[in-house]
């Protein structure tokens, strides 16, 4: 008989708490929301801007420092998935130790989009084993997504996000002042993760999207049914990821669209933006559920009209079965061995599949393309 083990045994909870706060103007000169992290008598801030942000909104930040005394280091980086590097996370861990902060109390601040977030986030969970941070969404997609949860990670070895943490934020402060300046292909890019939301869980954010979506894209959210659409959908995210932070549950809904978009947008990075990719992964997405009768042919139709109508043009042209078949079996792998693809069963209601197969793609590419040629014959009659 062999001997017992001994055996200790360490258990500990993590618990996470952070505020979302929706803080318009959040550099002027009376907003102080900013002081309400870290310590304020003699607070030091290490600050990572996104490049173009500077360019547009830099001296506003470089003044806000300054007129609260806080001592700053500002540090850009360039946004784009070429940037989302490691060589990135390098680079700002020398920048860190050249400006000595208090490992607790002077936060990190990331002020960018997805990307930035995602990689200053990364950043902070490493440094000296972790130092708190801050996310400033500049971008849409990072508004209603991308800085709202505890994701990090960067692009490795030819795969996206291959290194990354789950790095909860002391807080996220939301501020629509900076969509203005964002370019329309940007807008459009955080429209389609706001369709994703509506057409699987929400059908009250899919309506408000049908009536007031093209206006308040035209107004870059800037009008009252704008802020409510960006409202429903952060409220909407929020609720999918606060119960399942850790992604302890694999069969998430957020990741409608994230199936076959995961290859497409690793093979052909320099043509289609995540959110492109992502409403392509959606399109095919409702023609399988469509072919499978899960969606009925009048909520299918509305879909098409809704990315018509929002002015989303998706680009058919990289669509390729093969692609899109390898990019299901790598999610097999990172959904622990299931498909567990989620799919819309009427507008609003998700159901998750776990038996595609690559005939139902194959089916779905060119009966997509003739759907939307003839969708675009009908526009061009009228
Ligand atoms: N962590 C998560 O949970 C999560 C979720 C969704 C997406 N993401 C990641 O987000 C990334 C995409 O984010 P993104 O779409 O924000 O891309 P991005 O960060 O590259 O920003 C897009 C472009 O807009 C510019 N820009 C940013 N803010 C601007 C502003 N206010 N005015 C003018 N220009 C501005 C940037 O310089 C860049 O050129 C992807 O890497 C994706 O994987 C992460």
């Amino acid at each position: 008989m062999s001997a017992p083990a001994t055996r200790w045994q360490v258990r500990a909870q993590r618990p996470v708490a952070y505020d979302v706060l929706k803080t318009p103007a959040l550099f002027a000169p009376h907003n102080d929301a900013l002081l309400a992290f870290g310590r304020r008598e003699g607070a030091r801030r290490f600050v990572v801007v996104d490049a173009n942000v500077m360019r547009h909104h830099g001296a506003a930040i470089r003044d806000w420092f300054g007129q609260h005394g806080v001592e700053v280091h500002l540090v850009t980086h360039p946004g784009g998935e070429e940037c989302k590097t490691l060589e990135a996370c390098q680079d700002l861990v020398c920048e860190l130790d050249t400006f000595p902060i208090h490992r607790r109390d002077d936060p990190i601040i990331a002020i960018g989009g997805g990307v930035l977030t995602d990689v200053v986030a990364f950043v902070a969970s490493s440094y000296r084993r972790g130092v708190p941070h801050i996310k400033v969404p500049t971008t849409l997609m990072g508004y209603i997504d991308a800085a709202l949860g505890i994701k990090a990670g960067v692009n490795f070895n030819g795969n996206k996000n291959r290194l990354g943490s789950f790095e909860p934020p002391q807080a996220v402060l939301l501020d629509p002042a900076f969509l203005p300046s964002l370019p329309r292909r940007h807008l459009l890019n955080g429209v389609c993760e706001i369709v994703k939301l509506a057409v699987i869980r929400d059908r009250a954010l899919f309506a408000q999207l049908e009536a007031d979506g093209a206006a308040s894209i035209a107004a870059c959210f800037a009008n009252p049914a704008g802020e409510a659409i960006l409202d429903r959908a952060i409220g909407g995210m929020l609720e999918e990821l606060a119960p399942n932070l850790f992604e302890e549950e694999l069969a998430r809904k957020v990741d409608f669209g994230h199936t076959f978009s995961y290859g497409l947008e690793t093979r052909h990075g320099e043509r289609l933006l995540h959110g492109e990719a992502v409403l392509l992964d959606i399109l095919v997405s409702v023609q399988i559920a469509r072919q499978r009768g899960l969606l009925a042919g009048d909520d299918a139709a509305r879909v098409f009209a809704l990315v018509g109508r929002l002015g989303l043009a998706p680009d058919l042209r990289v669509l390729d079965s093969g692609t899109m078949w390898h990019s299901l079996l790598d999610r097999i792998e990172h959904r622990n061995g299931q498909q567990r693809v989620p799919m819309p069963a009427g507008i609003g209601q998700c159901v998750f599949l776990n038996d595609i197969t690559r005939r139902e793609l194959d089916a779905a590419v060119p009966a997509l393309h003739a759907r939307i040629k003839a969708d675009h014959e009908l526009v061009l009659e009228c």
